[in-house]
């Protein structure tokens, strides 16, 4: 069966698999650089978002050491938008330590890659398959729906995840990884969708166990992830030459490396004017809202630095922060 379920996908990879940046169509990518770039970019990210961000950073940065040689604050500000910014700081480290610890060459066993950084199970099995057509298979959100339908696996996601695996092993074409793995993702994003799957335009319908199925919408069961609500303030202040203030978060953590302005869950300034606007965000394990504050102060706080305004476009903020002066505008600019 595995021989020609992959059949099947390969044919019609080969007649409708997505023309992206970053793929090279007949087994391994020429440039590893360019998958180490895009698969660091993929993790948690939609292709459509991954797409209006990757031109731009091969253009800036196009090989290995222009990478390795730029400052982080300058990966970041490519970066910007994107989220989970620690996989901008784990690019930049790992493209150091191939040009260091490699001399610039691209590691193709599994114990070197994992000495690069922000590399879990996933990672090295899609750059090894990618970059080397090496006899990986991959695992991620579009395999594991598409096999949890094949087989009809109705459990909760994480109890299937071993036979997930071993499934989807099987049925891997390893002599022809990258293109499998490709294929594999072309058609979970495109025909075995989460909703509305397009079962008959499915070229390996013939081999689903879900396809007459009505709760085939409702495979994989999702692990449900609470969230929390945090309501807060965020500070937009000025000195009397009308510079803001913002401040570097830690190295370590959420958004770490990244600029803000200051925020807390309870007030920090009395004399700070309340407006009406506020901004939100779904992190992954939280759901942020924060009230815009203004002040304008004579003193410097302990926390942060003043920028003038026109020079905001010059540090990395997160989606959050970018949204607080967009709203605040009014404030800043005038
Ligand atoms: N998601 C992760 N890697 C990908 C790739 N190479 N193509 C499309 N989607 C992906």
């Amino acid at each position: 069966m595995s021989k020609t379920f992959s059949k099947a996908l390969l044919d019609w990879y080969a007649r409708f698999g997505r023309d992206l940046p970053w793929r090279f169509k007949g087994g391994a990518h020429p440039n590893p650089y360019i998958v180490l770039v895009s698969e660091l970019m993929l993790q948690q990210t939609t292709v459509k978002t991954v797409l209006s961000y990757f031109d731009k950073f091969i253009k800036r940065f196009p090989d290995v050491q222009s990478l390795a040689s730029a400052p982080l604050e300058e990966v970041y500000l490519y970066w910007q938008g994107l989220g989970y910014y620690t996989r901008a700081k784990s690019l930049h480290q790992s493209a150091q330590i191939i040009v260091s610890d490699f001399n610039g060459v691209f590691p193709s066993k599994k114990e070197d890659v994992l000495r690069l950084k922000g590399f879990g199970a996933y990672t090295v099995s899609s750059f090894l398959a990618f970059a080397f057509n090496a006899p990986q298979t991959v695992v991620d959100g579009n395999v594991i729906r598409i096999m949890a339908r094949l087989y009809h696996l109705t459990d909760p996601v994480d109890e299937i995840m071993q036979d997930v695996i071993q499934k989807a092993q099987n049925l891997t074409d390893t002599q022809n990884a990258a293109d499998y793995a490709s294929a594999i993702m072309d058609l979970g994003a495109t025909i075995c969708t989460k909703k509305n799957p397009l079962c008959n335009q499915c070229p390996v319908s013939d081999f689903c166990l879900s396809k007459n199925l009505d709760d085939k919408e409702q495979i994989p069961l999702k692990k449900k992830i609470l969230k929390k609500d945090f309501n807060g303030y965020v500070y937009v202040i000025k000195n009397k030459k009308g510079e803001i203030l913002i401040r570097k978060r830690t190295e370590k953590g959420l958004l770490s490396g990244l600029y803000e302005f200051l925020w807390s869950e309870n007030k920090l300034f009395n004399n700070a004017f309340e407006t009406d606007l506020y901004v939100s965000h779904v992190f992954t394990h939280i759901n942020m809202k924060l009230k815009i504050c203004t002040l304008t102060t004579q003193k410097t706080p302990s926390d942060g630095f003043f920028v003038k305004p026109e020079d905001l476009k010059k540090y990395a903020f997160s989606t959050l922060m970018q949204k607080v002066i967009k709203k605040s505008e009014f404030f800043i600019c005038t």
